[in-house]
């Protein structure tokens, strides 16, 4: 994805944010300069991956197969694989009409997906086999508006403002919002989550594509702050040779 783009779809998401009320922290709107400012002490935010996330899935069409996300909160997952410190994670999501996130299960993260207001969510479910497959035979039970439910393999769900439902690890799920109906604001609370390895997509879908730099970056993803080498190449490029 060109770095352009994504300065302006993150423009349009927080001027979508501001549509409904909804402020984020005060690191969603640091620049590089601001990120060098406060190098020493963020590492925790580099480590927890805390901050902005935008993907089109390397699909090369972001409004058909992307997602803009970004995480709150989150804990890390220590070398016994289990969480250091914090167990939950907190994200938002901000889903267009028609613009799906591919089919995928988590192989260890359980997720309340929210719909806290826009338009609607429509989410495709099925059962994961023994393989780690889709299976299309089984009714899919799942926790949804804090009620168990029995669904048919590949029903969609609406999930209007206000409705939530809980995916868990062997639920495979694909999501979109509702053409007609606008934007979806998403609220995803969850166990602590590493998406370096924890999707499992159906088709092979990359989570963190190539950025081509072609100007300036407005705003750091959290794949590219303070710590990491991505961040020192940003600095090298905008910034120390002018
Ligand atoms: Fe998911």
């Amino acid at each position: 994805m060109k770095r352009s783009k994504i300065n302006n779809l993150i423009d349009e998401g927080i001027t979508f944010l501001n549509s409904r009320n909804y402020t984020l922290p005060p690191q969603a709107s640091w620049s590089l300069e601001d990120w060098i400012k406060n190098r020493e002490k963020v590492g925790e935010i580099t480590k927890r991956r805390i901050g902005w996330d935008l993907t089109d899935f390397d699909s090369g069409d972001y409004k058909k197969t992307g997602l803009l996300l970004y995480t709150l909160s989150n804990g890390f997952i220590g070398q016994d694989g289990k969480p250091v410190d914090q167990p939950f994670s907190n994200k938002i999501l901000l889903v267009e009409e028609n613009q799906v996130t591919p089919m995928h299960h988590h192989r260890s993260k359980m997720e309340d997906i929210i719909n806290l207001g826009g338009g609607n969510l429509q989410i495709k479910i099925y059962n994961m086999d023994k393989k780690e497959g889709v299976e299309k035979y089984s009714p899919v039970k799942i926790f949804h508006n804090e009620m168990w439910e029995s669904y048919e393999p590949g029903t969609v769900i609406n999930l209007k403002p206000g409705d939530r439902i809980r995916l868990d690890p062997n639920h495979y799920h694909e999501f979109w919002g509702q053409p007609g109906h606008g934007k979806v604001l998403v609220e995803e609370v969850s166990s602590v989550n590493d998406d370096r390895t924890d999707n499992i997509f159906v088709d092979k879908f990359c989570r963190f594509p190539e950025i081509t730099e072609d100007e300036k970056p407005k705003y750091l993803l959290c794949t590219e702050l303070p710590g990491t080498d991505k961040f020192n190449d940003l600095i090298q490029k905008y910034l120390e040779t002018g």
